[in-house]
């Protein structure tokens, strides 16, 4: 498999073409940013510390049925992925208040929810990934009915697996983004599951163990990353 043009650069990632135009490969990089873009810094190994977690994550899901873009890690920051024609939305569960969901309905940050809440957001960095609703996907022709309803059960299914998982490595799984895209005909998990795009809680001291670790300035940012490997038996 050789790694051909970089076809796109976004901010966590590099894509590029390969020989075989089904199959691309992702290259992790060291790059954080938070707040669409405006706050940046270069975390040397976070590309390999989050390829690494994300293949673990992304196999354990498609250990459980679930269809992921993922084939293979490659090298230390670079995966072999289906390559998927995306879909402009990015689809967020909670299982506990946090970040936005605390600041829009002025919610207490820790608020354990009844049941998890589902949000669809629309992905554009000048907008603000603006929270949108399934009428917006179906007016503006961003996805079908049927796609809508298979990324509510494919994001909720993840949840079954990703909640129990992380639990067993005494973290509590606050929320998370997904992103989907079309693989031919079938709607597939695409992008990443990385501590970048997930909130992680250690479940005794509710000691915050992800991103927002760089967001709101609170520590060693990688070590997080690092427990949270470690918690999850990645080797590092
Ligand atoms: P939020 O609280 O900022 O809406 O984010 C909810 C979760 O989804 C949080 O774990 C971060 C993740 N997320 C991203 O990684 N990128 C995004 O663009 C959005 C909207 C959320
Ligand atoms: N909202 C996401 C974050 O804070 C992505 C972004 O802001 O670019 O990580």
């Amino acid at each position: 498999m050789s790694r051909g043009e970089m076809l796109y650069e976004g901010k966590g990632k590099q894509v590029f073409a390969t020989d075989d135009p089904d199959t691309l490969v992702l290259a992790f990089k060291d790059t954080a940013t938070a707040f669409d873009g405006t706050k940046t810094s270069e975390l040397a190994g976070k590309g390999r510390i989050n390829n690494r977690i994300n293949d673990h994550l992304m196999g354990r899901l498609a250990d459980r049925g679930i269809p992921v873009h993922h084939l293979r890690r490659l090298s230390e920051t670079e995966s072999e992925v289906r390559r998927l024609d995306m879909l402009p939305v990015e689809a967020v569960v909670r299982n506990v208040v946090a970040g936005s969901l605390a600041r829009r309905l002025g919610m207490a940050e820790g608020t354990v929810l009844d049941r998890p809440v589902f949000e669809f957001f629309y992905k554009s960095d000048e907008l603000g990934d603006p929270l949108i609703n399934r009428f917006h996907i179906l007016a503006f022709g961003w996805a079908t009915e049927a796609e809508v309803a298979r990324m509510e059960e494919l994001s909720f299914r993840v949840n079954d697996v990703l909640y129990a998982l992380f639990e067993a490595g005494g973290m509590r799984l606050v929320d998370y983004k997904l992103e989907f895209g079309r693989f031919h005909d079938e709607l597939v998990l695409g992008d990443e599951f990385t501590p970048d795009g997930c909130r992680l809680w250690d479940l005794e001291t509710g000691e915050k163990l992800d991103k927002d670790r760089f967001r709101r300035d609170l520590g060693d940012v990688l070590e997080g990353y690092r427990e949270i490997g470690r918690r999850l038996g990645v080797e590092l």
